[in-house]
């Protein structure tokens, strides 16, 4: 396909379109025996999910839930884009992860919690002492903290159990929560408390991290102080305690402000509540999507749709059956943890592990290790993660005597060499893999194959999920066919139980952002009317499968010809002492902008002229001169953010002699000065202000 852009004439090309020179990949099937043993084997399941069967199709969907009023109205669209789904049911999400299990699975782990120091125990939660501990900290949000049915909560917490608690204690009340990333500044979090008019924050003192004691009670005292500066007053700060009886904190309590968990739950003790019957369209969370555009946006998801969305897709897509073991090493601050650790795993009885600290911690055979001793079966992880164990350990899963039956991977399109590691190295060949492309604002995955019924291609996530029909198109509206060679934006034609349900406190927002741009007509109230826009670049194979660019603004036009960052990166990844690589865009006189290549290597290699003139010749096998980097710079690491993602952002800003802007959230910021000093020389730089798609260029949405 790399000489698909030489047949494609100029004037074939519009503006809008992106050429993509992906090389085809052969498909890898599911085995016997995963599919011997998998909920989703139904053949007709495309039929039974077809266009003309949407929307009562979802029924399906919320029968896997207990209603306490059945719903009589499967999709309202009366206010579109406002989608309202199993309208007039009532119920509830905490009664549904936990309360209803009792019966069979009392007994059963519902959390598996491994701290990060190896040699503390690890905490097992059953679904019987989940339930106490849920019932308690309920009675403790309502009688203490003073919250009803429909105030926001913020959280600012690590990967402990005291979250999900938490959370499925706001759920039995109608609380809606709104979890920060704990990794997130107080600055951030205050923001976020101000945005969603929270009074109560819930933090802890502190917590593990890459061997570390992070003190994170200080951030609370930054937080309440931002909050209150974008004028939200905080009445509570709630502590909680890595460890009953010590304080890891240095920061003081303020007196009448701030409590101690432990303190203030021992009026709780045994306390029962009733979990309280919620409109299907009542706000479960708030998810807010990183503010590095602007101010962050506040995903609101509903109780219903949301959960009925994360169970099927729980149970079909993970595969989850309750006798499994299922770990995603996703953090519960983020969307995926929400739905994928909490939520979906609960609802369908599962067991959850949830690990405290970094994957590498204290070598990379930790996740492998945690996998042999707590029986993992099903591991969910993103690319950023198989990349960094596969850079440092390549060979440890080996070592271990573990056994995968299903990997997901998520967030990031995984170029095929890495998937074939995870195929081969961590799933020994016998696990499935699905690539799952979705957004916080999707509530759960909405592109990946079917474990048992499709093959896996790398690097592509797959066909759609049942009842989700997304379309291609071009800047104007065009739809770009299915074996086209050619990208587009991504979008989905229909509404599904999963979609968020606005942005708090700015409905006009959420119409521009994501469904103005190929409305066909503002006033209608059909859903054929109102494609969501994703944001994302994509391309849909000749089989049906879809290949994920990467965000529309990571991409490079290269003499107007545009590149995805993803596909070039994946091309450095071809050479195999390559660990990483990071792709920006350059300002080039000539050519308007090229891409620049920055890789860092395995370890052990030295780095050399050979090792970027490789570089240059996969991308130039692979893609075409037309990709042919402006160049290489081969680095110690990548700055990287506290979840993992490489920062374009800042690589763009350095290749460009830009303002580089804050670092200080990074989890390595001392390498943005070294890789700074590599390609801008030690003396005095004149900064430049950049053209606006640089300045934008991998910005966190
Ligand atoms: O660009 C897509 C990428 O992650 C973005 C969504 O990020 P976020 O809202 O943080 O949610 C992440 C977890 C759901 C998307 O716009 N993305 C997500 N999954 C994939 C992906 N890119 C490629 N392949 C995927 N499987």
């Amino acid at each position: 396909m790399a000489e698909a852009v030489g047949q494609i004439r100029d004037e074939e090309i519009s503006e809008a379109q992106i050429a993509v020179h992906w090389r085809e990949e052969e498909y890898y099937y599911p085995s016997p025996a995963f599919i011997g043993q998998a909920n989703l084997t139904d053949p007709d399941i495309n039929r039974r999910f077809s266009i003309e069967k949407f929307p009562d199709c979802f029924k399906e969907y919320a029968e896997l839930l207990t209603w306490d009023q059945y719903w009589h109205t499967i999709l309202d669209t009366s206010n579109a884009p406002f989608w309202r789904w199993f309208v007039g049911g009532k119920l509830n999400a905490c009664f549904n992860c936990v309360d209803r299990h009792l019966a069979k699975y009392r007994n059963k782990a519902a959390f598996i919690f491994v701290p990060e120091p190896e040699d503390e125990p690890v905490v097992v939660l059953t679904y019987q002492e989940l339930y106490n501990r849920v019932n308690e900290v309920a009675a403790m949000l309502r009688d203490f903290a003073g919250l009803k049915a429909g105030d926001r909560v913020t959280f600012h917490l690590p990967m402990t159990l005291d979250l999900p608690i938490m959370m499925l204690a706001c759920a039995r009340l109608g609380i809606i929560h709104s979890q920060v990333f704990g990794g997130f500044s107080g600055e951030a979090c205050g923001l976020r408390i101000a945005d969603s008019g929270s009074r109560v924050l819930v933090t802890i003192d502190g917590y593990y991290r890459n061997g570390r004691v992070i003190d994170h009670k200080v951030n609370a005292d930054i937080a309440v102080q931002v909050a209150e500066q974008n004028g939200q007053k905080v009445d509570k700060v709630i502590v909680c305690k890595r460890h009953p009886g010590r304080n890891l904190s240095s920061a003081p309590m303020v007196k009448g402000r701030d409590f101690f968990f432990d303190e203030i739950m021992k009026e709780f003790a045994n306390r029962k509540v009733d979990p309280v019957s919620m409109p299907s369209e009542a706000p479960l969370f708030l998810m807010y999507t990183s503010g590095t555009t602007g101010k962050p946006k506040g995903c609101q998801h509903g109780t219903g749709g949301y959960l009925s969305y994360v169970a099927w897709t729980s149970k079909y897509i993970q595969d989850i059956h309750p006798e499994d073991v299922y770990w995603c090493m996703a953090d519960i601050g983020w969307i995926t943890g929400h739905s994928y650790i909490v939520y979906g795993p609960l609802a369908v009885a599962a067991t959850s592990v949830i690990y405290e600290g970094v994957p590498t911690y204290p070598d990379a055979g930790r996740p492998w290790r945690i996998a042999e001793r707590l029986n993992v079966n099903i591991f969910h992880t993103s690319p950023t993660a198989i990349r960094q164990l596969r850079k440092s350990g390549p060979n440890e899963p080996q070592k271990y005597n573990y056994r995968f039956k299903h990997m997901t991977t998520v967030g990031e399109p995984i170029e095929p060499d890495v998937w074939r590691w995870y195929y081969e190295v961590v799933g020994k060949g016998q696990a499935v893999i699905c690539d799952t492309w979705w957004q916080t604002e999707n509530g759960g995955f909405l592109i990946s194959t079917k474990p048992a019924l499709d093959p896996m291609k790398p690097g592509s996530a797959g066909p759609p999920l049942p009842g989700i029909f997304p379309v291609i198109y071009d800047e104007e509206g065009n739809e770009v066919p299915a074996g086209s060679n050619r990208a587009g934006n991504l979008c989905i034609r229909n509404p599904w139980p999963g979609i968020f349900q606005t942005i708090w406190g700015d409905p006009e927002r959420y119409v521009n952002q994501y469904y103005k741009r190929y409305c066909r007509n503002p006033n209608s109230k059909d859903w054929r009317d109102w494609p969501y826009f994703s944001g994302d670049g994509a391309m849909q194979a000749a089989d049906g499968y879809f290949r994920i660019l990467g965000r529309v603004d990571d991409v490079i036009n290269v003499a107007g010809h545009r590149l995805g960052t993803k596909e070039i990166e994946s091309a450095c990844l071809t050479v195999e002492e390559v660990a990483e690589a990071a792709v920006v865009p350059v300002v080039d006189e000539l050519r308007g902008r090229m891409p620049e290549v920055y890789v860092s290597l395995k370890p052990g290699v030295t780095p050399s002229k050979a090792i970027e003139e490789k570089v240059v010749h996969a991308i130039e096998t692979i893609i075409g001169k037309i990709a042919r980097p402006k160049r290489v710079w081969i680095v110690p690491d990548m700055p990287k953010t506290r979840s993992g993602k490489i920062m374009r952002r800042i690589l763009a800003a350095i290749s460009n002699t830009m303002e580089i802007g804050d670092t200080t959230t990074l989890l390595n910021p001392e390498v943005v000065e070294q890789v700074r000093q590599m390609v801008q020389g030690t003396g005095k730089v004149e900064i430049k202000a950049g053209p606006e798609d640089i300045r934008r260029f991998g910005e966190e949405r």
